[in-house]
């Protein structure tokens, strides 16, 4: 069989980094991938004057399957996100994060098993704010049925083929009552197909509180954008910090696998960034397309060099280097 084209988006601050260590990890897979790295972010922005070249997104919806690090968006100025941008047009419409609990990794919370479906098109995220007058700006949010509909039904889809126990939609339709009541009505809609998941609402704050007390109240989180996004690293925190949660990003024939984390400017080129969350996100890709005992492998090696405990990154703790965590997942990829 021939090599998997895959394209390679190193990204950001620590992207290349822990992308690097992805590709790594999935060669020793023994699985065949022809790379095909595309720049975006700031890297792009020196070469071709736009963070964001259509070219790149040409490459992805080609080669239908993308490996991404992390790209820097700046606060309060400068180009609008890229991320979004990459998502919406790619048309990636949900966003999937499944947070679990690895043993050996100091946390809260042991057994947490928890996935967030995100909306990743709309919401607050669509980017326009305007100035009525000075001193006042107001930002859109907006929610169409389309994309609400198509998301819950990719939420209880996911339920079904995965067996999960129930969704749970969170909202704030006490307040916004049309915007957030649209997207529960729609989630409601989808619901009634399916009557072997079970199905809850939340609204956003309590939910939060839900998740800090107890994850195990929840099993799928269906949140509109900004709510996922806040939800995610909130739900990372629970099993031992961002090093850890991967996500997908999945459209019509388009899938682009990335970390629930940024470039992390912080510690950026340091080479102590832990990757293990690209390296999951390298599971999943593999899984995706169609190497599903390959992707388990993967899992099984992190698991296994976390319940040694002696190859931790900083972040969690250890003294290792991204490079010794990545060699020491590879040794046990290597044993199985
Ligand atoms: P961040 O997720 O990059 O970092 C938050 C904290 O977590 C930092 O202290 C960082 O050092 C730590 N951290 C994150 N990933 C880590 C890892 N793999 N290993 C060890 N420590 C890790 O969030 P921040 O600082 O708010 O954002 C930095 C930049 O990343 C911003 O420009 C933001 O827009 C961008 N960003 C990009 C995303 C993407 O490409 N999908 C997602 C989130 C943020
Ligand atoms: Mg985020």
């Amino acid at each position: 069989m021939g090599a998997y084209r895959v394209v390679l988006i190193p990204g950001d601050g620590i992207g290349p980094e822990v992308t690097r260590a992805a590709r790594r990890v999935i060669a020793a897979t023994g699985i065949a991938v022809e790379w095909e790295v595309v720049e975006v972010g700031h890297a792009a922005l020196g070469r071709y004057g736009d963070p964001l070249p259509e070219a790149a997104l040409e490459r992805i919806r080609e080669c239908g399957v993308a490996l991404k690090g992390p790209v820097t968006t700046s606060v309060g100025e400068g180009f609008p996100s890229v991320n979004v941008a990459l998502r919406q047009r790619l048309g990636l419409y949900a966003n999937l994060r499944p947070v679990r609990s690895i043993p050996g990794v100091f946390s809260r919370y042991r057994d947490v098993d928890l996935v967030i479906v995100r909306e990743n098109t709309e919401g607050l995220y669509v980017g326009v704010e305007r100035e009525p007058r000075a001193g006042a700006v107001e930002a859109v949010r907006r929610i169409t049925a389309e994309a609400s509909l198509r998301i819950a039904r990719f939420a209880f889809a996911y339920a079904a083929r995965n067996g999960r126990r129930s969704v749970t939609v969170v909202h704030k339709a006490n307040i916004l009552k049309r915007s957030d009541g649209l997207f529960l009505d729609c989630a409601r809609r989808v619901a009634a197909g399916y009557p072997g998941v079970g199905y809850r609402e939340r609204i956003v704050d309590a939910a939060c509180l839900d998740l800090v007390l107890d994850p195990s109240r929840h099993d799928i989180l269906l949140c509109p954008n900004l709510y996922g996004d806040i939800i995610s690293d909130l739900a990372a925190g629970l099993v031992g910090g961002l090093g850890l949660v991967p996500a997908a990003n999945l459209g019509d024939g388009v899938a682009v696998f990335e970390a629930v984390h940024g470039s992390a400017p912080d510690i950026a080129g340091k080479g102590i960034a832990n990757p293990t969350a690209l390296i999951l996100a390298g599971a999943m890709l593999l899984a995706h397309l169609g190497g599903v005992e390959a992707g388990r492998a993967i899992e099984a090696a992190v698991a296994r060099v976390y319940r040694e405990g002696k190859r931790l990154t900083p972040d969690l703790g250890g003294a290792s280097t991204t490079r010794e965590f990545t060699e020491a997942v590879i040794a046990a990829l290597g044993d199985m």
